[in-house]
């Protein structure tokens, strides 16, 4: 049923009208057109018109992203994104006005969530989070990571059994999407661009998850200087392929064990046909120590757990900056209290296999495994590396502490063991 009458009298911010043939209703989203003139209304109004059963379309034109928004509960919608939208730069409204992520003490500019989702931006289809001044704000101040209140682009919270694809997210606040509570659901044919055209973009990760299980990644191309993927707390059954990330950490498990007492995992994570380019890593695990040093975001630790049973396979790098493979049980970020012992977490990992690693690297280091002493690493697995440094001699050295039941490869020295946030000391 067309409700346009309606719709017009009372909000005159979406169009509805039923397509010839089909029930489904449809909401196009009516762009104000001028940055002065906040969109949020005309988005929140055409989600409550359309947003259960219905198509809610942003047409190709630039959507002014004012306010915060919270979209949840959807059900079984199409949300075509033709046009872009557009978050304000008004820094104070975001740092007052962004909204609990759930972890980490982390916020957010948009929640989106609910089932049967399907989000196509058809390729051209763009968030841009106007990142640029952010990147300049954050440089500015004197604790850079985790800043509260600078906010994830978006976070999918509650996404089921939907997908996401077609889309570019680009010039993200902090981290691009949150992905938390989340089931069953797929990711693809993304691109995610935080490049400053300023200055260089800090904490832009491609994508985060958290307490979420069966997600797949596939088809992304990320560029960004943070975490180009991360699973953090409870993420199970994950997959990440086909994907390109350039300049960024590579993959990161964790950060993880932040939380004193608290036991989360991560587990069943594969990464398969993988092109980094002038990457710190390719895979890197970041663990707090058994010691507590403040609160998240930036302090923590004391936290238990596992991260176990994660397969890597056909990693092409190009150009990498650090150990391909590395290990840090002794996270710590700038600006918060002292790191404590750096072998005493509580939290294991284990079962870890890359097979295939291939490509030039700036790093003589394969492999750098800072282990914890209390829970070793165990059942770590390296086959088929192959990495070179521009003049064709082989990049050789493993350093492990506290690693057991290596296969495939045997350690060359000790590691260092200090205080990181990125994966080396
Ligand atoms: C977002 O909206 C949902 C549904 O109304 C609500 O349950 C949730 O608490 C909201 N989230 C935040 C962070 O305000
Ligand atoms: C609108 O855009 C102008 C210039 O692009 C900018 O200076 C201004 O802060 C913007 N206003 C909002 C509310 O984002
Ligand atoms: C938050 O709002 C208050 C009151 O409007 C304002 O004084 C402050 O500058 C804003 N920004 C931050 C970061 O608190
Ligand atoms: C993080 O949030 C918790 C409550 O969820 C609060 O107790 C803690 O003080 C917060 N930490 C910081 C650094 O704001
Ligand atoms: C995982 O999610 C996909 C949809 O992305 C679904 O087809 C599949 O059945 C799910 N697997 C399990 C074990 O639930
Ligand atoms: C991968 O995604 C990009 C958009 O980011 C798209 O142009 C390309 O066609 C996709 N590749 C495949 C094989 O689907
Ligand atoms: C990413 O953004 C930067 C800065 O605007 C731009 O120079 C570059 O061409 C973009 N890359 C892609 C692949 O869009
Ligand atoms: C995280 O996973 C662990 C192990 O399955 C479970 O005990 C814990 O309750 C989960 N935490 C949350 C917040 O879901
Ligand atoms: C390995 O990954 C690369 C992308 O990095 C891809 O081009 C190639 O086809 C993959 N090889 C196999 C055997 O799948
Ligand atoms: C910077 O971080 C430290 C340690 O987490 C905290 O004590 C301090 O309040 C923070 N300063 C600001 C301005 O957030
Ligand atoms: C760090 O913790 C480990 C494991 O409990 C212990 O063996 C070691 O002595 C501790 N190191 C220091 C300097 O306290
Ligand atoms: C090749 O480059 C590496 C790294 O710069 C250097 O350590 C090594 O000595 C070079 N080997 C030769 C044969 O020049």
């Amino acid at each position: 049923m067309c409700l346009l009458g309606i719709i017009s009298l009372t909000l005159l911010s979406s169009l509805c009208h039923a397509k010839p043939g089909n029930r489904q209703k449809i909401c196009a989203v009516k762009a104000s057109g001028s940055n002065a003139t906040d969109d949020t209304p005309a988005i929140r109004s055409a989600f409550t018109e359309c947003g259960r059963g219905g198509r809610v379309v942003f047409t190709p034109t630039t959507y002014y992203v004012n306010s915060i928004l919270n979209i949840s509960s959807l059900e079984d919608v199409d949300i075509d994104i033709q046009g872009k939208l557009l978050w304000s730069t008004d820094i104070n409204y975001w740092l007052n006005h962004s909204v609990a992520v759930g972890y980490q003490n982390q916020s957010t500019a948009f929640i989106l969530g609910g089932n049967n989702v399907r989000i196509n931006g058809h390729g051209t289809g763009t968030l841009d989070g106007n990142g640029d001044y952010w990147y300049e704000w954050i440089k500015k101040q004197t604790n850079t990571s985790n800043y509260p209140g600078r906010p994830h682009q978006i976070t999918f919270n509650g996404l089921t059994n939907s997908v996401v694809k077609g889309l570019n997210f680009i010039r993200s606040q902090m981290w691009t999407m949150s992905i938390i509570h989340c089931g069953n659901s797929v990711f693809e044919d993304i691109l995610v661009n935080n490049t400053g055209n300023r200055v260089s973009s800090s904490n832009t990760d491609g994508a985060d998850t958290i307490y979420s299980t069966n997600l797949t990644f596939k088809n992304w191309t990320v560029y960004n200087g943070d975490d180009s993927i991360s699973f953090k707390a409870n993420s199970t059954n994950i997959r990440v392929l086909n994907s390109h990330f350039y300049n960024g950490l590579g993959i990161a498990i964790g950060s993880i064990g932040q939380y004193k007492g608290r036991f989360e995992t991560i587990e069943n994570i594969r990464a398969e046909n993988i092109y980094f380019s002038n990457t710190l890593h390719t895979f890197y695990v970041k663990t707090w120590t058994d010691d507590q040093n403040g609160y998240p975001p930036n302090g923590g630790g004391g936290g238990l757990g596992y991260a176990q049973n994660m397969h890597l396979k056909n990693l092409t790098v190009e150009g990498l900056r650090g150990a391909a493979f590395s290990i840090s049980q002794c996270t710590r970020f700038s600006g918060a209290p002292g790191v404590g012992n750096c072998t005493n977490s509580q939290f294991q990992i284990r079962d870890v296999d890359i097979d295939g690693l291939k490509g030039t690297t700036k790093s003589s280091r394969v492999a750098s495994l800072q282990c914890s002493a209390v829970k070793p690493c165990t059942d770590i697995e390296l086959y088929d590396v192959d990495l070179e440094f521009a003049n064709g001699t082989s990049a050789a050295s493993y350093l492990c502490g506290n690693v057991k039941e290596n296969k495939g490869w045997e350690c060359t020295g000790p590691v260092c063991e200090g205080g990181s946030a990125t994966g080396e000391c």
